[in-house]
């Protein structure tokens, strides 16, 4: 038997049939009308950022719409946050379809000349992540005639300690490393451009609130050197986010508060507070991973040398990440539970596997679950973040999810 991840708060301690947002999981797959669907619950980002906000009164909050793009779910997010980070042209259309362009920023390496104009056109903020695009994108501004909103993305010089994906202190396709910095800075100011400050991102996916005060300590730092070496106060410094979330056995969930003091305390007594710089923190995960719920009905259950197997009707191809091939090293369990029965004691340790020809489609590594039988719903949990949007969905030709956002319109 292998351990499982813990169940959100919001979950944990239900007993009987699985609730999500006051209906129980099987008028979910009712209103969808077919199994597999996601629900996400927007009540429960909403707790999240009003966490947030205690926590951090003088810290704008970004939401990076890559952890969940979906429509609806951001329509409810948009308003609660005070900007929206986007990856790509698809994000940025998204995006500025709730917020005005000036509270939207677009990073990431290799934006093409056209993706570039779009977002001046549009009014968007571009982190620039090289010399060459901040000099394409001064050209392009000037083709269209106007100055550019530009934010100059620094590769930092220190990494966001045990964090699982880690973006600084070392040579990196993001941002410009700190030593040239304050360079591009001078050149995009000289370049006619309406500098936007800095985009500092360490890592994501980090537990320590230790490793995380360190990181946004570091960060304001670098940031008062590089002003000083430009000779230009940042209007805005964004000090990444990397909040992660307890997906596996053992994971302890991030202290936020405990960095909420320490980040107030530092800004009270950072040089670039007292010139008027504003800061933000931009999250993805923390805000949606615990809000979704991805719901599988057992198609059959068999048994094979001894090993039971429930295979579901979804699977990696909907929930990459819970199958341990989305950046994880080690495959761990996902927090996982029979519908049906929530908090009843367990009676089998069982695989749930997908409908996949592959051995990678597992959801489920030999986890210990009360009595599951064919058309159970099983319920996968932390699926609010990187699930639909980040799995390979044509893969096999199976049909796609549905993805619900609670409460329903209208309820
Ligand atoms: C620049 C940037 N911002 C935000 C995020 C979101 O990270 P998370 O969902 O872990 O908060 C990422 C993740 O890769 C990122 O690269």
């Amino acid at each position: 038997m292998k351990p499982i991840g813990p169940l959100p708060p919001e979950f944990a301690g239900q007993k009987g049939a699985l609730t999500i947002a006051g209906r129980d999981a099987e008028t979910w797959a009712a209103t969808a009308g077919d199994t597999p669907l996601f629900v996400y619950d927007s009540d429960i980002v909403a707790a999240r950022v009003a966490r947030f906000r205690t926590a951090f009164p003088a810290v704008d909050l970004h939401y990076a719409i890559k952890a969940n793009p979906h429509a609806d779910l951001l329509a409810r997010i948009a308003p609660l946050v005070d900007g929206l980070d986007v990856a790509s042209v698809g994000e940025l259309e998204v995006a500025l379809a709730v917020k005005p362009a000036a509270a939207i920023s677009f990073a990431g390496p290799g934006k093409r000349d056209g993706e570039l104009a779009a977002a001046i056109r549009a009014g968007a903020t571009l982190n620039v992540e090289s010399e060459g695009e901040a000099a394409r994108a001064l050209r392009q501004g000037e083709a269209l005639g106007i100055a550019p909103r530009l934010a100059v993305r620094v590769n930092p010089d220190m990494e966001l300690r045990g964090s699982g994906m880690k973006m600084g202190g070392r040579p990196s396709p993001f941002g410009v490393d700190a030593a040239r910095a304050a360079a591009l800075v001078q050149a995009i100011v000289a370049g006619g451009a309406d500098w936007r400050g800095f985009h500092i991102y360490a890592g994501s996916q980090a537990l320590s609130a230790e490793a995380v005060i360190e990181t946004q300590a570091a960060t304001l730092t670098l940031s008062e050197r590089l002003a000083e070496e430009a000779g230009h106060v940042p209007p805005l410094v964004n000090l990444g986010g990397g909040f992660g979330v307890p997906y596996f056995a053992g994971d302890i969930p991030l202290d936020v508060e405990r960095i909420g003091a320490a980040l107030t305390a530092a800004l009270a007594r950072c040089d670039l507070t007292i010139a008027g710089t504003r800061y933000a923190i931009e999250l993805g995960r923390w805000l949606v991973a615990e809000a979704g719920v991805y719901l599988t009905r057992v198609v059959d259950v068999k048994e094979s040398g001894g090993e039971i197997f429930v295979v579901v009707d979804g699977g990696l191809h909907h929930q990459l990440a819970a199958s341990g091939n989305f950046g994880t090293v080690v495959r761990r369990n996902y927090p996982i539970a029979v519908a049906a029965r929530m908090g009843e004691a367990a009676e089998a340790t069982v695989s749930v596997v997908g409908p996949l020809c592959t051995p990678l489609d597992r959801l489920g590594d030999r986890v210990a679950l009360p009595r599951t039988a064919v058309g159970d719903l099983v319920a996968i949990f932390l699926a609010g973040a990187y699930g639909a949007s980040a799995s390979p969905a044509a893969f096999l030709g199976h049909p796609p999810a549905t993805e619900l956002v609670a409460p329903l319109s209208g309820s």
